[in-house]
C-alpha cells in the first residue's frame, strides 16, 4: 500500500526485527532484500467471468507500479459501480425485504494483513470499506450499522443501491414467492426461476511476487437479512499467503464457508499443487462436505461454485463444480475468457 501507515508499519515490523538481532542495523540496507524477488513473477490477475475490466485494469495498474492491493481494488470497483452488473455493489440484487446488504474482504500479501466489512447498505463499493478497515484499523471484520457508520466516517455516501431493474427483479420475485401468500402472481414468463449467487473475486501478484485478494458480492438473492455468506470471511472468499499465492471463490457460499476454500486451496499450492488442480482439490473436499440435501439424484450437486488461484510465480488457473470460465490478463497478454477446470458436467 502506498500509504504512510503502511510504511509506518513496515518501519515498525524492522524496528521489532532489528531489536532481536535478525536484520542489518541500516535502514537503507533493510528496505533493499525485497528486490532479489524482482522480475522472479510473471503479473498477473485473475478474476471471475463478470470481470474482464478489472482484471485488464488491475494489470495495468500494477504494471504501472501500483501497490497490488490498491490495482485488485480498483479493479473490482468497477463492476461494483456498474448498474448492470446485478452480483456486487449498486445494483445488486437484495435481500428479501429489498435491501441491498453487501459483503466483501480482502488481504494484502506483503503486510500479511486484512479487512472485511459485512451486510454493509447503502455505500457502493464495500471492497473499498474493507480496504479501509485493512489499512486503519486494528480489527479485520466490521459488519452491519458498526460497518456503515465507519465508511461514512471516511466520506462514503450513503446511497439507494436499487436500481430500477434490481427493483423490478425483487417485486417479481416477492410476487411470485409461493401459491398462498398476499401477493399477486405476476404473468406466466416473467418469473425469476433461478436464485443468483453473483459476486466477484480478484487475485493479483506483481514482478516482485507480492500478492493480494479481494472479494466483493451483494451474496445470495433474496437472502434473509443479516445472511453472510463465504466473501467477507477471510480464508473463505479469499486468501493470501505472500510467499505462496492467492485463491478465492464465487458460487454457494454456505458451502465453501465449511471448507474455508480460499485458505484450503492456498495450503494446496504450498504442498506444490498448480493453481487448477489446487482448486479441483478444494472442490472435491466440498463435495465430502456437502449434506444429502444438497446432492441431486443424478450424484449432482443442487448448486454452484468455483475457485480462482495465482501463485507466487504467476501462474494461475481455475476450476468449478460445473463448466464456467475465467477472466485474466498477464503481462503480453491482454484480457480473456479462459475455461476452468470442472467436476461435473451439466444437464
Ligand atoms: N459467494 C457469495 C455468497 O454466497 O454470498
Amino acid at each position: 500500500m502506498t500509504d504512510t501507515l503502511s510504511r509506518r508499519n513496515f518501519l515498525g515490523a524492522s524496528a521489532a526485527a532489528l531489536a532481536a538481532g535478525a536484520l542489518p542495523a541500516r535502514l537503507d540496507a533493510i528496505e533493499a532484500p525485497a528486490v532479489i524477488l524482482r522480475g522472479a513473477s510473471r503479473p498477473v490477475a485473475i478474476s471471475s467471468a463478470n470481470s474482464l475490466a478489472p482484471v485488464s485494469k488491475a494489470l495495468e495498474l500494477v504494471l504501472q507500479g501500483s501497490d497490488t492491493l490498491d490495482a485488485a481494488v480498483d479493479g473490482v470497483k468497477i463492476q461494483e459501480l456498474d448498474p448492470k452488473d446485478n452480483s456486487v455493489g449498486y445494483g445488486g440484487l437484495p435481500n428479501e425485504d429489498g435491501v441491498v446488504q453487501l459483503d466483501a474482504s480482502c488481504m494484502h500479501g506483503p503486510t500479511r494483513r486484512a479487512g472485511a466489512v459485512g451486510a454493509l447498505e447503502g455505500i457502493k463499493t464495500p471492497s473499498e470499506v474493507a480496504k479501509l478497515v485493512l489499512k486503519y484499523t486494528n480489527h479485520i471484520m466490521l459488519v452491519g450499522e458498526g460497518a456503515k457508520r465507519f465508511a461514512l466516517s471516511y466520506g462514503f455516501k450513503d446511497e439507494d443501491l436499487l436500481t430500477p431493474e434490481s427493483r423490478q427483479h425483487w417485486l417479481t420475485w416477492r410476487a411470485n414467492r409461493g401459491p398462498n401468500d398476499d401477493w399477486l402472481d405476476v404473468p406466466k414468463g416473467t418469473e425469476m426461476v433461478v436464485r443468483p449467487t453473483g459476486t466477484i473475486n480478484l487475485n493479483v501478484v506483481n514482478a516482485a511476487g507480492d500478492l493480494s485478494s479481494v472479494t466483493t458480492t451483494s451474496g445470495l438473492a433474496w437472502k434473509i437479512s443479516g445472511r453472510v455468506g463465504d466473501s467477507p470471511i477471510v480464508g473463505a472468499g479469499q486468501y493470501t499467503d505472500n510467499d505462496v499465492g492467492a485463491a478465492g471463490s464465487t458460487g454457494r457460499g454456505e458451502s465453501n464457508i465449511m471448507v474455508c476454500g480460499g485458505f484450503l486451496t492456498v495450503e494446496h499450492m504450498r504442498r506444490g499443487m498448480s493453481p487448477t488442480d489446487a482448486c479441483m482439490e478444494t472442490l472435491k473436499r466440498t463435495l465430502h462436505m456437502t449434506p444429502d440435501r444438497l446432492m441431486g439424484p443424478d450424484g449432482r450437486p443442487k448448486f454452484d461454485l468455483t475457485f480462482y488461484a495465482v501463485n507466487k510465480k504467476g501462474e494461475f488457473g481455475a476450476a468449478g463444480l460445473f463448466p464456467a470460465r475465467y477472466a485474466v490478463a498477464s503481462e503480453g497478454n491482454p484480457a480473456a475468457f479462459k475455461d476452468c477446470a470442472y467436476m461435473f458436467k451439466r444437464s
